[in-house]
Order: structure tokens, then sequence, then C-alpha cells
């Protein structure tokens, strides 16, 4: 099957979830975040933030910031572990397929690889000294331990769409609707990918899935992202909680 391009579709092997490391740059980029946004003034959650720094980063500006993912229930030298060994495969595995990626934002694999380094030493310097229990919750969607209406911002960058099983369709409507519920009225909830691997498809039955969402209490849009990396993939998916919709 051929790409966009016309080139032969990559493929991108990956058994489980892998557990990345983003910058806050890559998120301000991907998530077109602007950076003296009302969002951006907290509070704010990180859904399945792995190693990134996103939230150190937040944390570190004062920001009233959080993150969720299963894996903090591990500690600061096993995910060190994971994550150093996620940067040497997946930077193998990108070695494979780079011709079929848009490389304008990392310039090479080389910086690429850098910058996932530079982003793990600083998510694991906080995860180490920071008041880890307070800011990173072991959690798995699509149960988050938070109260109603609690943020102004909720992200999830490369976990909901990106894999096949076990993740039903079922799973991501209960998943986004858990992410609505945490979110406070005018707030909005972000989502990057909408493709799946191991072929960057666009994830199939989007549509169908977002029209059943209660589309009376969000607005739903889908939002250009500023991180061109995979082809094919240049929109986020925005949920806006219309105001007056706080669950009582
Ligand atoms: C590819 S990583 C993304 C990490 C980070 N958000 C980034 O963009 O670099 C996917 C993350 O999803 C987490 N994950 C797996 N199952 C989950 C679940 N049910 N709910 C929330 N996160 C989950 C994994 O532990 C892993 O850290």
């Amino acid at each position: 099957m051929n790409d966009v391009h016309g080139k032969e579709q990559p493929r991108y092997e990956q058994a489980g979830t892998a557990m990345t490391c983003r910058s806050y740059a890559e998120y301000a980029a991907m998530f077109d975040l602007v950076e003296d946004s009302a969002a951006l003034q907290g509070p704010v959650l990180d859904v399945a933030g792995g190693a990134s720094s996103f939230t150190a980063q937040l944390c570190d500006a004062g920001v009233d910031a959080v993150a969720a993912d299963p894996r903090y229930a591990l500690p600061p030298e096993q995910m060190l572990r994971e994550a150093e060994e996620e940067i040497r495969t997946s930077t193998a595995k990108l070695e494979a397929v780079q011709e079929h990626f848009e490389w304008s934002y990392y310039g090479t694999l080389q910086h690429h690889e850098r910058m996932r380094q530079e982003s793990l030493k600083r998510f694991i310097r906080h995860y180490r000294f920071a008041a880890r229990t307070e800011v990173y919750l072991p959690a798995s969607l699509p149960n988050l331990p938070f109260a109603d209406n609690r943020f102004a911002l909720v992200v999830c960058s490369h976990f909901l769409f990106l894999y096949g099983d076990p993740f039903t369709v079922e799973f991501h409507e209960q998943a986004l609707r858990e992410l609505i519920r945490v979110c406070r009225s005018g707030g909005e909830v972000h989502v990057y990918p909408l493709i799946s691997l191991p072929h960057f498809h666009a994830y199939p039955g989007l549509d169908e899935l977002l029209e059943r969402l209660l589309q009376d209490e969000v607005e739903v849009s889908r939002v250009r992202s500023r991180l061109p990396f995979i082809l094919g993939s240049e929109t986020q998916l925005v949920l806006r909680k219309k105001a007056g919709s706080d669950i009582r």
C-alpha cells in the first residue's frame, strides 16, 4: 500500500504501549498551545503522560499541573531504564522508515533523539525530586482519580487512537467521556494524533465515535497541529466543554 506521496506505506511495529518522553516544546506545537493562553495558566492535566517533560516544565513555571499514567506506579530507576530503552528502539525503528516522515520540525533523526534524551532528563529530575505522589498519579483510562470539572486544559498525546488491541472503540468512547468529565466548562481537551499503528492510518470510525459524545456538552473540532512529522496526521482533536456544562 502507498502513502499520500505514492511511496510504499511505512510499517511501525509496536507490541504494547511504548513509554515515550516528548518535551514541552513538542506538546506546545502538537496541541498548538499559545504560551500565555488562559488554558496554560492551569490547572493542566496530561493523561498518558509517560516520561514527557511537559508537566515538569509547567510545574517549574509555577503552573498547577499534574499527569496521569499507569506507569507512575514505577520507581524512577525503572522509568528511566524503560524510557532510555524506548529512545533506543524507537530511533532504530524510525531510521528504517525515515523517508516517510516530514523532518522540518526535528531536522534530523539525531536531533530527534537528542530532544528525547533532554526531555527524559528533565522528566526524571522532576519525577525523582518533586512531590511525586501529588504530581504524577498512577491511573489508567477510562478511570481517572480526579474530581469533576477540575482542569482548564486536558491533553493526551500518543495514546488514544494510536494503539489497536486491546483498546476497543467502546474504550475510546469511555476514555473521551472521562477526559471531558474532569475538564471544566470553558476548558479544552486536546488529543493527538488521530491515527493508528502500524500503518499510520486514520482511526477508523472516529466520526461515528465523536457523534456519540454529548454534543450539547462539548463542541467538537479538528484543529491544525503545528507538529508536522507523521504524514497525513496534521490535525488534533479539540473538545471544548461548553460554558454552563459543569457536572454537578
Ligand atoms: C507513547 S506513550 C506517550 C507518552 C507521552 N504522552 C508522550 O507523548 O511522549 C503512551 C503512554 O500511555 C500510557 N498508558 C497505557 N495504558 C494507559 C491507560 N489505560 N490510560 C492512560 N495511559 C495509559 C503508557 O504507560 C505510556 O506511558
